[in-house]
């Protein structure tokens, strides 16, 4: 309910026109700071108050937190408060010198992992939160740790834009050694994912102290790279492929009083306006679209990148639910009898063999689905043929069947919607590539 309420109770208040929109999500393993350095973040931007935060310090102080009145101002609900872990997303909006962004907190703790691809699915670019403190940040990379699995998730569900956080650098006394041997090990793996390191920004912090956030620090003199925001606005817009069809993976589905039942998403593709006649796949089920909202303001027309809130006439709330996928009626979005895929195996406990039938998140979907070829692997670059099984560090060509009708499309054109995570037993153990899809 997080964006709808936000948009109702005004947090979006800012003139931004101007300046075009990235969606910027902050990742990162549990308790690493992501929420303490989105809040400071948002105050040094002037979206929350002084007084907004002095409230959330004392409310927090209540409970024995104090700490966290930064976190607390995004942690709403309550049962985050109480745990001090993010669960849900929270969307909010600030400015730099160049863009607005929304910015969307993601959970650490591994249990929230599908809120996180969620939030990230939507995103344009990416803060990675690592704390530079004494054995966080060895938690948080180790194998069970979400530091490396965020960041291999933010890439291949098209996060191409990262800057790394060394945050908490307060906890090592601004040291330069702890910052370069965080950064060494990250920038190994960050490379490995495929991430351009040209592009990537390491920038030492802390989210608490506000240290090199918006302002050089004189606590850490030996570094002279970007403060956050800084880094912040050497982020490029996205191409917006307006010429394509729509594709529009739902996030959610709210009914409003007054207004009925409003489908929330990102428009990946494509421009949707109202009067359109659209198409809610994989159920069919169609409607005309009424009105279209952007951070409560009713826009003409949605284009690739928009996070939008529509009505729709005649649609209930029973019609609708995350993971469809809007298109127009003219030219809807594929549901899949299976699907080619390039795959590959990153963390699997034992082997996976024809049969396996993972949850795959594909778009905001999730979707049992089941290997039903595996026709050749890539083995430290030996190629065999219809091998029976994969391992871990495997690259293979299969087929996937899912066992509920979904949407899916080609990698080439439609990205956002031609990739997907393979998730089990509470991680991530492989990511894909949609080469060719059959339709139903
Ligand atoms: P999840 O959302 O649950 O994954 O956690 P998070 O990454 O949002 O962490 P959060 O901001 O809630 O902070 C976790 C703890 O670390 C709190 O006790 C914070 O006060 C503390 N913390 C956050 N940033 C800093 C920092 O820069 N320095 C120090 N010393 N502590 C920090
Ligand atoms: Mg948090």
């Amino acid at each position: 309910m997080m964006l709808v309420l936000l948009i109702k109770k005004g947090v979006y208040e800012m003139s931004s026109k101007d300046k075009p929109h990235l969606n910027l999500v902050i990742i990162g393993h549990v308790d690493h700071g992501k929420s303490t350095m989105t809040g400071h973040l948002l105050y040094v931007c002037g979206s929350i108050s002084e007084r907004d935060i002095q409230k959330f310090e004392k409310e927090a102080e209540l409970i024995g937190r104090g700490s966290f009145k930064f976190a607390w101002a995004l942690d709403k609900l309550k049962e985050e408060r109480e745990r001090g872990v993010t669960i849900d997303l929270a969307f909010y909006k600030f400015q730099t010198k160049k863009y607005y962004f929304t910015i969307i907190d993601a959970p650490g703790h591994r249990d929230f992992v599908k809120n996180m691809i969620t939030g990230t699915s939507q995103a344009d670019a990416a803060i990675l939160v690592i704390s530079a403190g004494t054995g966080e940040f060895e938690a948080g990379i180790s194998a069970t740790g979400q530091t490396r699995e965020h960041a291999l998730l933010a890439k291949t569900l098209g996060v191409d834009q990262l800057i790394v956080a060394v945050n908490k650098m307060d906890l090592a006394n601004y040291k330069q050694e702890r910052f370069d041997e965080v950064k060494d090990e990250m920038a190994r793996n960050l490379k490995l994912f495929g991430f351009d390191m040209k592009k990537v920004a390491f920038v030492p912090a802390s989210g608490m102290k506000g240290d090199n956030l918006n302002e050089k620090p004189d606590t850490m003199a030996w570094y002279d790279g970007p403060t956050i925001l800084d880094a912040l606005d050497t982020f490029e817009v996205p191409p917006k492929p307006v010429d394509k069809p729509l594709r529009l993976p739902l996030q959610d589905v709210y009914t409003i009083t007054g207004i009925g039942t409003v489908p929330v998403g990102r428009v990946e593709t494509g421009v949707m306006k109202p009067k359109d006649d659209v198409i809610f796949q994989p159920t069919g089920k169609k409607a005309n679209v009424m009105s279209i909202e952007m951070h409560h303001e009713t826009i003409p027309e949605a284009i690739p990148g928009d996070n939008i809130g529509f009505s729709c006439k005649g649609l209930a709330k029973k019609d609708v639910r995350r993971g469809d996928v809007v298109g127009h009626v003219a030219k809807p979005p594929t549901i899949i009898k299976d699907f080619t895929a390039t795959v590959q195996v990153i963390r699997h406990p034992s082997a996976i063999a024809v049969g396996y039938t993972p949850v795959i998140h594909c778009g905001t979907a999730q979707v049992a689905t089941r290997f039903a070829e595996i026709k050749s692997k890539i083995t430290k670059g030996e190629k065999t043929d219809k091998p029976d099984f994969l391992k871990n560090g495997d690259t293979a060509e299969v087929v996937m069947i899912p066992t509920r009708d979904m949407v899916a499309e080609k990698y080439t054109e439609f990205p956002s919607l031609g990739r997907f995570a393979i998730r089990d037993m509470g991680q991530t153990v492989a990511v894909g590539i949609i080469k060719n899809v059959t339709s139903q």
